[in-house]
């Protein structure tokens, strides 16, 4: 038995739990997902998987993609930006649901399934159906030479290494590095992004595994953060463009391993619903970075404080105003747009781990929950 201690120390890298070896792992799982995938002088990205589709995704009028949960967030910050970048509308389905619906798909679309595990039962019942119907099926998946990477016909690995925690992280980040890259792909080959343009994204994607090493500084501040709301019942997480997946993603966050009911919405909604709980009690968390929708994200933190609510606001290093406002600041590194969820999870994933723990949880196997849901 005390080897089996021993041994699981050693698996843990020092850490204490899985999941926070694995956050701390992102700056290198995400380098590895861009090996050998960009060359940013030459303004190219190159997908070897699903190069021999090349000429089909010029011409696709419409993507669709399918996941579930952590996975299903994933896909929403890809549908920002292969609209944003590529120019081709998205539709991103939870799997279970798009499964069962009578869904018009044709010969002419494209769906992208995303998983970790690449077992997940309702996501490969939903490529299966959008196969008969004669639909190009590219999987993201992150355990090579899983179920849904042999179903699929072409696809892009993650290479994040194994996951263990059962609360995925760095899984995450890896996919929606990848969805990134095929964003800059498609818009590459149709021309909607100029060679300067890319030139600069590709550089500055280089530059975000060192971004996300600043990020996890947060850490200390993050862990005394998380002492003031370890008691909390409810948490708001808010966000605006694809800020909100990033909300949707860090309310999951807590609720799977510290059991506190959370909630993401996009900032403008909470006037149509969730301002009726904020009071003195409810911490809620804001990604105000600055970027496109910075002014509009001050205005709801001003609503909130309003009407008593406690912000703790992730910001972008150097922030002024939201200082002046929030009563809790977290930084990270300024990036363009596209890059803003890679980094404003980081902090969103460490105040989960760090609640959890302190509330006694286990953090690597949360009750009820499996790392792979191979059953409806
Ligand atoms: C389970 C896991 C989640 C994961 C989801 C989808 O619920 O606990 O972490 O996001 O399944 O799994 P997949 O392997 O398809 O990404």
């Amino acid at each position: 038995q005390e080897l089996e201690l021993k041994l699981e120390m050693l698996e843990k890298g020092g850490y204490d739990h899985f999941m926070l070896k694995e956050i701390y792992e992102q700056p290198r799982s995400i380098r590895d997902c861009l090996r050998g995938r960009i060359y940013p002088e030459e303004g190219k990205v190159q997908l070897g998987g699903i190069k021999e589709f090349v000429d089909k995704l010029k011409n696709i009028d419409r993507i669709i993609i399918v996941a579930c949960g952590t996975s299903w967030h994933a896909g929403l910050v890809g549908e920002y930006l292969i609209e944003e970048y590529a120019r081709i509308p998205v539709e991103v389905e939870y799997a279970s649901e798009f499964r069962y619906r009578n869904p018009i798909i044709t010969e002419k679309d494209v769906v992208i399934a995303i998983s970790q595990s690449g077992e997940t039962a309702d996501t490969m019942a939903a490529i299966e159906m959008a196969k008969e119907k004669g639909a190009t099926i590219f999987g993201i998946c992150n355990v090579v030479g899983a179920s849904i990477p042999r179903l699929t016909h072409a696809g892009v690995y993650t290479h994040a290494g194994p996951e263990i925690g059962v609360a995925s992280t760095k899984a995450f980040t890896a996919q929606v590095t990848v969805l990134t890259l095929i964003a800059f792909y498609i818009g590459q080959q149709r021309g909607t992004i100029t060679s300067s343009k890319l030139i600069e994204l590709l550089t500055e994607l280089d530059s975000i595994p060192d971004k996300i090493q600043i990020a996890l500084k947060s850490n200390d501040i993050v862990k005394e953060i998380s002492e003031k709301f370890k008691d909390s019942r409810n948490c708001l997480f808010l966000g605006r463009g694809s800020g909100f997946p990033v909300a949707l993603e860090g309310a999951l966050k807590l609720k799977e391993i510290s059991y506190i009911h959370a909630e993401g919405y996009p900032a403008a909604e909470m006037k149509h619903g969730p301002i009726a709980l904020i009071d003195e009690e409810m911490p809620v968390v804001v990604i105000a970075t600055k970027n496109s929708s910075y002014e509009k994200v001050i205005s709801n933190i001003q609503e909130v404080k309003a009407r008593k609510g406690v912000v703790i606001a992730i910001v972008t290093e150097g922030d002024i105003e939201v200082k002046k406002m929030a009563d809790y600041c977290i930084e990270i590194p300024d990036a363009n747009e596209a890059f803003l969820p890679l980094l404003a999870t980081i902090p969103l994933q460490l105040l989960s781990y760090h609640i959890a723990v302190l509330r006694g949880c286990n953090v690597d196997q949360p009750r009820n929950l499996a790392k792979s849901v191979t059953v409806e």
